[in-house]
């Protein structure tokens, strides 16, 4: 008798592993964020369901080349990609969102093997059930085995399940978003799943020019404006607070010195603002600033330096057409 094939949600399994009450994380970052000199918050707080959306339009943007250039790289040399990690393969990606991008590989990958396991890991289960499902009506021949939660948490489940041969993806030049302490102890934590003969795919954006890096953080639509500014609004929205969104503003610029776009929000007069649900009442100067991200631009040698601190050897590069971007594949060492 010819077995029936498996149908789609047997082919899927999520695993939710997301703190139940967001929003205790959220009150005492804001409440430690602003209670700070000077005053921050942490990126993660961008991503609330409108947030998300933004970003995904952000990387629609003209000025924002870094999307389109990545794509470009993985069009151009997904199969040189997965031709470079030996054997049948297991694909996992850490922030896979929409994995628009994850599809070029699972692609290539499909073109070489019978049948492939997925494994995202993605801090939105929403994010992770629509994607799961929209690739698996494409690729009948792709299980899919995700986990809702933040990087660390879903690495240390990753770690405990058998794997065959592994590509991981870290792609968007996510990586940007950490500082170097951060990148080092999030690359450790990837190497400490991976075993020899692995390989860890990581996007990074390159230093450039600082006329092309600051358009692509001031984008003249205001999309980038909105995704910063949501911060507040979603402060307003959650925590009960009364940010005047016109009261603030957007401001990002290129500190070269330290390799990064540096993201705030500015108060543009002197104010204050209550948040009912922290009890907490806050002054704003005119001109004060609250840091809201950091996005490092990396070289060659920063990249090795990472890599070689991580215990990953860095084997090769593929860089877009314009050599804005760069693919880099680390080897587990
Ligand atoms: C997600 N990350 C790589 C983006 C970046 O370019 O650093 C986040 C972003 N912030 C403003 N625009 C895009």
């Amino acid at each position: 008798m010819v077995k029936p094939e498996p149908t789609r949600d047997q082919r899927l399994l999520i695993h939710n592993l997301v703190r139940r009450d967001p929003l205790t994380g959220l009150a005492e970052d804001v409440r430690k964020g602003l209670s700070a000199q000077p005053k921050r918050f942490l990126p993660k707080y961008f991503y609330d369901e409108l947030g998300s959306q933004l970003f995904e339009a952000i990387c629609l943007l003209p000025e924002y080349y870094l999307t389109r250039a990545e794509n470009e790289i993985l069009q151009r040399y997904s199969d040189e990609i997965a031709a470079a990690v030996k054997g049948q393969k297991t694909l996992l990606e850490m922030g896979s969102g929409s994995a628009s991008k994850t599809r070029l590989l699972i692609e290539a990958l499909l073109r070489s093997q019978d049948e492939l396991l997925f494994m995202p890991v993605d801090i939105s289960a929403t994010a992770l059930e629509s994607s799961s499902r929209i690739l698996l009506q494409s690729y009948p021949r792709l299980r899919i085995e995700a986990f809702a939660a933040d990087y660390f948490a879903g690495l240390a489940e990753l770690g405990k399940k058998p794997r065959r041969r592994t590509l991981a993806l870290f792609l968007g030049s996510n990586i940007s978003n950490f500082d170097t302490d951060e990148a080092n102890r999030f690359l450790r934590a990837m190497r400490s799943v991976l075993h020899e003969g692995d390989a860890l795919l990581l996007g990074a954006d390159l230093k450039k020019d600082r006329t092309i890096l600051e358009a692509a953080y001031n984008d003249a639509l205001g999309v980038t404006s909105a995704f910063n500014l949501n911060v507040l609004a979603r402060i307003n929205r959650e925590l009960g607070g009364t940010f005047d969104l016109h009261a603030f503003r957007h401001r990002a610029f290129y500190n070269e010195a330290a390799g990064r776009i540096e993201i705030y929000i500015e108060s543009v007069v002197k104010q204050t603002v209550r948040i009912s649900k922290l009890d907490l009442e806050v002054q704003f100067e005119s001109g004060e600033l609250i840091h809201t991200e950091n996005s490092y631009k990396y070289d060659m040698a920063g990249i090795a330096r990472l890599a070689e601190a991580t215990g990953f050897s860095h084997s090769r590069t593929w860089f877009d057409s314009q050599e804005r971007f760069s693919s880099n594949l680390l080897l587990a060492a």
